[in-house]
């Protein structure tokens, strides 16, 4: 039976059996579910029915789905794996459970299949006992045929979703395919599982925990190409008629025949499956990149390719291959037949690319292998990342190199070596340092770049110039920096204090995200960013979008700026002039010239004059006018700056009129609310302030009042108690402060009476040498006197950690200060083992030093020091 009659056939057994047939749902998963990046089963498309959250068209399903799984790619090649398939399927919303699975599945495979029944060996979940009953009491086999199974489990795809147990279907393919006489189902080659029949009666949380489904349903899938192999009698899938046709195509390109050599088989049956895969994915808008989707794409192209060349295939090959893929299935999936062109050039892109680099990489890697020292078989994640950044070799492609030459590749290292680069790459000050080379713009010979961003932010236009790294190239690639120069832009260009809009990029074939633009020659644009998808290149048709929030942002900005001009010099007076100005999404900056202060009350004027405009919803207009008619409509214009033949006059109302050449809004009510947030001086008669619009406003209000709300919890008070209570809080603290100084000095000289215990007599002379607890210096100067008024004549040395330092004073009474004793020169020696200096008269001396562990052995020289100088 060819594979095209296994398919009606099955979905007619099903149809008739009351199920409606529903088309197989794209490769692509619906953009909001993020669970799974490739659809890989027929009940995907059924979920929202499973759970209860969609109604279905129908309680009995059927469909034949595309799928593709990507855990088996690198076996690819053997004579059973595969990446693209098509599973058969029917399905129970709440209808038919068990039973009537197994009735189905059952009659259709005896019945209209004729598949022996003695081949077949159903297996179970292994407490499954109603699974059990139903294969041995309703279909009649003994138990001995069922086998328990672990693994009979399905689901859920991605970590939530629905599950449930399963009974899975065996055919037997008889002692050829494993000789072992102790063969057991779900262990063996013998035992091909053709059907898996799902109970779907869960729902897994994010917690792992499976809650029971609204209704008990039934979800089941049968692989076509294993279907076909059992029917057609052939001993793989690639014997089938669902590659065949592909297999020989290839093989006639090569010059090869399939079977005359294992080693070229792997290679035939890498293309077969890969060309069949690349085409459906390409078809359902999955594009060549470097994460996700986009890189398991390239990942089978490139493997083809590489595949290709070991059969001798140096030229693009893969659009024969895939024209073989869309004769067989065109008919089944019309959209391969509507994308043809589209997955054409695509291939070819991919084909042309990937062969230039091919050769030098594998030279490349075979230098790596050469060089490696022999006792070390590991590749450097260094290597294996420059492999990739220099030569788009695909690791997955270095890896299969290196595990055939017996290498192992190191992993951290290339994980780290991919880190240090995207952090290079991110950074928004790459594009300061690009702009460096300009010939490659000038060989253009463009003058200008049409701007259309006053009418419009997204236009459909043309990539006339693709550069990476200031050459110019054909095309630039997923995770390239690149420029690019279109036939006409939405995209503004930093001038006038607007900074550059931002947005992305789309043809037909990739997407570049939009970071900067600016004029490398004359007035033409370059468009700066990175290619996130598939490839830009020359020549194609591509939608330029601005980022029409930030733009609207900015224009809020701007407006404002125009509008706060006015403004300033109703309240300052005509002698402001404006000196300069940045408006970016987030805020304005407006610098102008004006001798004095601006008051607070002033600022507050400004600001109420500015949102007056704004409630007045003043229409903004613009007037281009050739530029001496526009100097006589009295518009202001910025001295100093060039200006064309032509200019913009910008209006808002009757208020403000302005030459501009930004992008504002249409009245001025769209700014919502302006804030001044800053104004200060920054510099001899001139003065710079700050504001924020719209949604900046917003946020400067919120974060504001949420700084009120936490002061208020903080304090203990009601926001419009705040002030009184801050003031008396503070006033408490100073009384407290003084209070416990007071008290500090109390105990300080209480305890220094203590002291007065320790006094030495040196040559007659009273000597105190101590170290005083003081928590500050005039603490500490308190106790001096103390002491030195307590011994009436004598020396006092004392010294006290205040602050983690070492503060030092010195006291000599006036009758010792004639005896030649000097305050002055005893603290001197003491200061110095401290690590520090001290300076004072001859009655008293202070200082201090940087090393308190020092302070004790420094207080004991005083004796020293007094012997050594009294007379
Ligand atoms: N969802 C089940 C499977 O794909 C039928 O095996």
């Amino acid at each position: 039976m060819r594979s095209r009659e296994i398919r009606q056939t099955y979905v007619d057994y099903f149809v008739k059996n009351g199920h409606l047939h529903l088309p197989s749902s794209s490769l692509v998963p619906p953009s909001g579910d993020k669970t799974v990046l490739l659809t890989t089963a027929g009940m995907q498309q059924m979920t929202p029915f499973f759970l209860g959250v969609q109604t279905p068209p129908h309680r009995r399903l059927t469909t034949v789905q595309k799928c593709f799984r990507t855990v088996d790619i690198d076996e690819v090649g053997d004579p059973s794996h595969l990446t693209f398939f098509e599973m058969l399927g029917n399905f129970s919303v709440g209808e038919y459970f068990k039973e009537g699975a197994v009735s189905f599945a059952w009659e259709l495979l005896t019945q209209v299949f004729k598949l022996p029944e003695d081949k077949l060996y159903p297996s179970i979940f292994p407490t499954d006992e109603e699974a059990l009953e139903l294969w041995t009491k309703m279909i009649g086999l003994p138990a001995s045929r069922i086998t328990r199974i672990e693994d009979n489990w399905w689901g859920p795809v991605g970590k939530t979703g629905p599950c449930g147990p399963d009974s899975e279907i065996y055919y037997d393919l008889g002692p050829e395919f494993d000789p072992d006489p102790d063969a057991r189902v779900g262990d063996s080659p013998r035992y091909l599982e053709i059907w898996n029949l799902v109970f779907m009666q869960f729902n897994r949380d994010t917690h792992g925990v499976d809650t029971p489904l609204p209704r008990k349903n039934i979800d089941t899938g049968m692989g076509l190409e294993r279907l076909s192999l059992v029917l057609q009698g052939v001993s793989s899938i690639y014997s089938t008629d669902l590659f065949q046709p592909i297999i020989q195509r290839a093989a006639d390109i090569t010059g090869k025949r399939y079977g005359a050599n294992e080693k070229d088989d792997i290679s035939l049956r890498v293309i077969a499956d890969h060309s069949r895969a690349a085409t459906m994915l390409i078809t359902d808008g999955v594009l060549p990149g470097n994460v996700d989707r986009g890189y398991i794409l390239r990942r089978i192209l490139r493997r083809a390719i590489r595949y290709g060349r070991l059969l001798g295939q140096d030229k693009p090959f893969m659009h024969h291959t895939s024209q073989v893929v869309m004769d067989m299935l065109g008919d089944i999936y019309p959209e391969i037949i509507e994308r043809k062109n589209h997955v054409f050039a695509v291939l070819a892109d991919e084909e042309e690319k990937f062969g230039h680099t091919l050769q030098m990489g594998l030279n490349r890697f075979e230098i790596l292998i050469e060089n490696n020292p022999l006792d070390t078989k590991i590749v450097s994640g260094e290597d294996v990342f420059d492999l990739l950044a220099t030569h788009g070799f695909p690791p997955d492609l270095t890896r299969e190199l290196a595990e055939e030459r017996g290498f192992e590749i190191d992993w951290e290292g290339f994980e780290r070596a991919k880190q240090k680069h995207s952090e290079a790459s991110t950074n928004p000050d790459r594009w300061k340092v690009a702009r460096v080379d300009l010939e490659d713009y000038k060989a253009l010979g463009l003058q200008k770049t049409p701007f259309k961003g006053y009418e419009t932010t997204s236009l459909e236009t043309e990539v006339l110039a693709v550069l990476v790294n200031g050459k110019r190239v054909k095309s630039a690639d997923a995770g390239q920096d690149a420029e690019i120069v279109l036939a006409q832009t939405p995209f503004y260009v930093e001038s006038g204090g607007q900074i550059s809009d931002t947005g992305y990029i789309e043809t037909e074939f990739g997407r570049i995200e939009i970071e900067n633009t600016y004029k490398p020659v004359g007035d033409v644009v370059a468009h700066q960013g990175k290619v996130v998808e598939g490839f830009i290149g020359e020549g194609q048709k591509a939608r330029a979008v601005v980022d029409e929030v930030r733009r609207l942002d900015t224009a809020r900005n701007h407006t404002g700026t125009h509008i706060l001009h006015q403004a300033l010099k109703d309240v300052l007076g005509n002698n402001v002039g404006q000196a300069g100005s940045l408006v970016s999404p987030e805020r304005l900056r407006f610098d102008f010239t004006f001798p004095n202060q601006v008051t607070a009350e002033q600022l507050v004027q400004v600001e109420q004059i500015v949102n007056d405009k704004i409630r007045a919803s003043l229409p903004v207009t613009v007037n281009v006018l050739p530029i001496d008619e526009a100097k006589k409509s009295g518009a202001v214009m910025m001295f100093g700056e060039k200006y064309g033949e032509v200019v913009r006059i910008l209006s808002v109302g009757d208020y403000s009129k302005e030459f501009c050449g930004g992008t504002h809004l249409q009245n001025s009510g769209q700014i919502g609310l302006l804030l001044i947030s800053n104004e200060g001086s920054v510099g001899s008669g001139l003065r710079r302030i700050e504001a924020v619009t719209g949604r900046g406003a917003e946020k400067y209000i919120g974060e504001r009042l949420q700084l009120v709300d936490k002061l208020a919890s903080v304090l203990q008070a009601r926001p419009e108690q705040l002030v009184d209570e801050a003031i008396e809080l503070k006033r408490k603290l100073r009384d407290t402060e003084r209070e416990l100084a007071l008290l500090q000095q109390k105990q300080a000289l209480a305890e220094s009476s203590e002291l007065l215990k320790s006094v030495v007599e040196v040559e007659g002379v009273r000597v105190l040498s101590a170290k005083v607890n003081a928590p500050n210096a005039d603490v500490l100067r308190s106790i001096g006197d103390k002491l030195r008024d307590s011994l009436k004549s004598g020396v006092v040395a004392i010294g006290a950690v205040i602050k983690e330092k070492p503060s030092l004073l010195v006291m000599v009474t006036p009758d010792l200060v004639e005896r030649g004793l000097n305050a002055g020169k005893i603290i001197a020696p003491i200061a110095e083992k401290v690590g520090g200096r001290a300076g004072g008269r001859p009655n008293m001396a202070q200082g201090g030093g940087n090393d308190p562990e020092k302070l004790d052995e420094a207080l004991s020289l005083t004796i020293g020091l007094v012997r050594g100088t009294i007379k």
